[in-house]
Order: structure tokens, then sequence, then C-alpha cells
């Protein structure tokens, strides 16, 4: 069979990233410019600044992505992109750019849901990974723990009713004062402490999630005992959000007789997740994760989606537009 060649965009934050992937598990390039020095001044992503600096530097990406895959825009088979969800002008920048390359060089193009991008991530990863499993996508957006039926077939099993888990872990850093961004920060500083402060969980008939709850118990505990171990109380709120990870991953694969879990998105960077995780392993699951350059956003993972809906038959057209809030279906 011939080698299929896409060329992946993504813009949907604070990442400029383009990759080129072949036959959706190889990768031959993945350029990531990150603006996250940039937003750490203010403690977050500014929405505006990110999309202006996506202009500046797409162009110079997709050229050194280009460089180092060894290869013109000629050998590319199909233009992925991340279409949403996302900031609306952060994704802008992506969608026009890989619109103007469609049309440019006449080849087609995808447009990518950037959920089912870090799921792909894992098929990176794990090439001999194939549905169905169970994917529980862990991120500074989305909490979604779905059902991967095909390579381009999806049910959503539970998603968080209120903050994203990456969210709280941002905010709780922030408010403890480690910065942004707090992930990794509350994740190392974890390792330090032991979990030793009881915080709520809570836990809906379905396979719902939230944080919000326990994000601000966390943020209370810390305005009201200034002097509390910070370590302890990111060993703490780690142990308890990943309680409710895992109960409702376990309940999902019991119902569906399921013993396949991956995890992605940036939060399954998490060692403390990825650890507690593995230990499933040892009742016969069997665990999944991209590799941690791959958990954070990048295009590798898009054009490896962008392959799947491309080998599917699904192409956009040139009327494809950003959909910040865009539904995994
Ligand atoms: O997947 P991602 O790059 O962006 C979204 O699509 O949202 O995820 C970014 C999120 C941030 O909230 C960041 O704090 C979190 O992933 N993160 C981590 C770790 N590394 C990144 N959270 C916990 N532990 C980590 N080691
Ligand atoms: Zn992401």
């Amino acid at each position: 069979m011939k080698d299929i060649i896409v060329l992946g965009i993504e813009s949907s934050c604070d990442e400029t990233s383009v990759a080129v992937v072949k036959n959706g598990k190889q990768v031959l390039s993945n350029v990531i410019n990150t603006q996250i020095a940039i937003h750490t001044q203010f403690g977050g992503v500014v929405p505006e600044i990110a999309s202006r600096k996506h202009i500046e530097n797409i162009s110079d990406v997709t050229n050194e992505a280009l460089k180092q895959a060894n290869i013109s825009l000629d050998d590319v088979d199909a233009i992925a992109c991340t279409y949403g969800p996302g900031l609306v002008g952060a994704l802008l920048v992506g969608v026009s750019y890989a619109k103007a390359l469609s049309y440019a060089t006449n080849k087609p193009l995808i447009g990518v849901n950037h959920i089912k991008g870090h799921i792909a991530a894992n098929y990176i990863t794990t090439p001999e990974l194939e549905p169905p499993f169970l994917c529980l996508i862990i991120s500074g957006g989305h909490t979604h723990l779905v059902h991967i039926k095909s390579y381009v077939e999806f049910e959503i099993l539970g998603k968080t009713r209120d903050d994203a888990i990456g969210e709280a872990f941002d905010k709780v850093a922030r408010v403890i004062g480690l910065g942004y961004p707090g992930g990794p920060k509350v994740d190392a500083l974890a390792k330090e402490g032991t979990p030793s402060i009881q915080l709520p969980k809570t836990h809906f008939e379905n396979l719902d999630f939230s944080f919000s709850g326990i994000k601000t118990a966390v943020i209370n505990l810390h305005h009201k005992t200034p002097d509390i171990n910070k370590a302890d109380l990111c060993a703490s709120f780690e142990k308890t959000v990943t309680e409710e990870l895992l109960a409702n991953t376990l309940e999902a694969a019991k119902k569906l007789n399921i013993n396949k879990i991956a995890l992605a998105g940036g939060v399954s960077a998490n060692s403390y997740i990825r650890n507690s995780f593995t230990e499933l392993a040892k009742k016969g699951f069997e665990i999944y994760y991209p590799d941690i350059k791959l958990c954070t956003d990048n295009a590798a993972m898009i054009a490896s989606a962008g392959y799947y809906d491309y080998m599917s038959g699904k192409k956009s057209d040139l009327k494809l537009n950003a959909v910040p809030n865009l539904k995994l279906e």
C-alpha cells in the first residue's frame, strides 16, 4: 500500500505546532513552538497574544517541519488542522493557514477535532494499540472518558460538569503561589508531601466528573490555614482527583467489559496519575500513555487523527471554520 503523508497543524491554544506523519503512526517531524514563557508573565494564556504569536510563527514552524522531515509540500498527501475546540482567534490562524496551503497545492484539507488528536497520540507512542479501548482525556481544557469504538467512532461515557482537571491543577498552583503552568509544579511539589489532608470527592449517578468543589476546598484551606504544608496539600489534591479518575474509569471498564485503558492530554503527563494507572496492570488491565512530549499540545497527534479521518473518507472544504466549542462525536 502507498504511504500516506499528512501535514498536521495545531494552534488551538498556546502552542504553534506543525508535524509530518507517515501512515498515522510514524512521526517524521513534530515542531512545537510554545508560548509558555510569554503567557507566564500574565499567569495564564492571553488569547489575543496567543493569536498574534501564532501568526508570527506559523510559516517558520511549517518550513522547519518540512525541512526536518526532509520532504517538500509536493510529497504531502493531505493537510490536517485543528478546527476546534480551542480559542477562536488561535484556531483561526491554523485553519486559515491550512486552507491556504490546501488551495495553493490542491491537496485535501482535513479539519481535526483537537480531542481526537489527544487520543491519537497513543497510536504514535504504541503503534500496536488498536480500538476498541477506553480513553481518559485529561487536559487543560477537557476531561472526557471515551469509548474508542474504532479509529473514527467515539462514544462519550462521562465528562466534567464544571472545571477541566488541568484547570483545577493550574488554579491550585496559582493560589498557593507556584506559578503557571501549574500542573508540572504541583506534580513536582506533591512528591515531597504526604496525602494526609482530607478533601471532598464528588460522585454522580453517571460517569461524569466534577473538579470545582475540590479546587475550592484546596483554595479555602490555603486561605484559612496560611501555614498549611503546601507539599501535603498538592499530594492530597493529586490523590483525591486520581481516585475520582480511577473510580469512573474502572466502572466504565466493568460495564463495557474492556480491559484496555489509554490516557491522553496534558494532565496524563502527571507522574502520580501515571503510576496509579500503571498499578492497574496488576489487576489484568492493559494501560497505555502517550510519550510525555505527545501528552501536551502538538501537531503530530493532529496529523495522526487526520490520517484516520482521511482514510475513512472524511474531508473538509474551504468553508472550514474554527469551532471554539466543538464537541466530540
Ligand atoms: O493538553 P494540553 O497541552 O492542553 C489542552 O488541550 O488543554 O494540557 C495542558 C494542561 C495544563 O493544565 C497543564 O497544567 C497540565 O496540562 N499538565 C499537567 C502536567 N503537565 C501538564 N498537569 C499535571 N501534572 C503534570 N505533570
Ligand atoms: Zn490539548
